[in-house]
């Protein structure tokens, strides 16, 4: 009795298992025969923006910069480069995305109040100046990979307080500007950076940075490196040298790094074998050339 009735619960449980399991190809094979990939990116893209709309105005958490509120801006409903923004971009509470903006973007969109995120990334923004930033000081993230960015003022990113995470990779820059003391991670990968136009103490202030990637630029020393960072890339530059005071201390042979466990320095004309004391204080050694 007691092993029909195993038999029969078994069997049950089978057949519900196959018959969910063909309804979920069924769905799957249903839900990919009628677009192709750029249609359905399309139809995300869409559906997306006319959710964020809807979701803009049921809840009223992420006011466009020209809402009502803000109507003292100037006649007629203030500035009218506030709007396509989010017309041009998609903006979702907190986060701007602008990726490959279509007619062209050559300079930082006008943000909504309270932007924490700002995705720009591949568009032809070649400037950052003052007044960019200037007002959003919620921003935690910016992300301007792949723009065509040159120059950037000195006080563009001062008022950003709050900023943790600044990725101007694959951009045009011979220099930095200052930047914001709460950086935990910096790209800077793919420029043009010069020694000159990076000074050894450009991130001495950063203290809470972990993360620092300055891979594919024209560098001929690495800069000071703050304590707290983990990962430090600095390879395909044209650092020829390395001395004890790089990432140890000359005065204090017993000085141990603390936190410091993967650095690149592979595609530089620096032969690491040479500077041996260089390195003692280090966990792990740099990856690059040692003979
Ligand atoms: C690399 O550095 C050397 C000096 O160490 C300099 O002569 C050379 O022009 C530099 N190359 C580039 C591509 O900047
Ligand atoms: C090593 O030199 C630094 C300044 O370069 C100084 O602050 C530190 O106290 C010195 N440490 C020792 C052990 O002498």
């Amino acid at each position: 009795m007691g092993t029909r009735l195993g038999t029969l619960i078994y069997s049950f449980i089978l057949a519900s298992w196959v018959i969910l399991a063909s309804g979920t190809q069924h769905y799957q094979e249903s839900k990919e025969l009628p677009l192709n990939i750029e249609e359905a990116h399309l139809e995300t893209k869409k559906s997306k923006r006319a959710t964020d709309f809807a979701t803009d105005e049921q809840t009223g958490l992420f006011l466009p910069a020209d809402s009502p509120e803000d109507s003292d801006v100037g006649p007629a409903g203030g500035d009218a480069s506030d709007l396509p923004t989010c017309l041009l971009c998609v903006c979702l509470t907190g986060s701007v995305y602008c990726e490959e903006v279509d007619p062209d973007m050559t300079s930082v969109p006008a943000l909504p109040k309270e932007t924490a995120y700002l995705y720009a990334r591949y568009n032809k923004i070649k400037k950052l100046s003052q007044k960019d930033f200037g007002d959003i000081v919620t921003l935690k993230r910016i992300d301007l990979t792949g723009n065509l960015i040159s120059e950037i003022e000195d006080g563009a990113f001062s008022k950003l307080t709050l900023l943790e995470e600044l990725t101007l990779a694959e951009n045009q820059l011979v220099r930095l500007p200052m930047l914001p003391t709460k950086l935990t991670s910096f790209s800077a990968n793919h420029n043009r950076l010069k020694t000159k136009g990076v000074k050894a103490t450009a991130f001495k202030k950063l203290t809470k940075l972990r993360s620092l990637f300055l891979a594919h630029n024209e560098l001929e020393a690495v800069p000071m490196i703050p304590e707290s960072v983990r990962t430090l890339h600095i390879q395909n530059n044209n650092i020829s040298t390395v001395n004890v005071d790089t990432f140890c201390k000359s005065n204090d042979t017993y000085y141990i790094r603390p936190n410091l466990n993967e650095i690149r320095m592979d595609g530089n004309p620096v032969i690491l074998a040479q500077y041996p004391n260089s390195f003692t204080c280090l966990q792990s050694l740099p990856i690059g050339r040692y003979q």
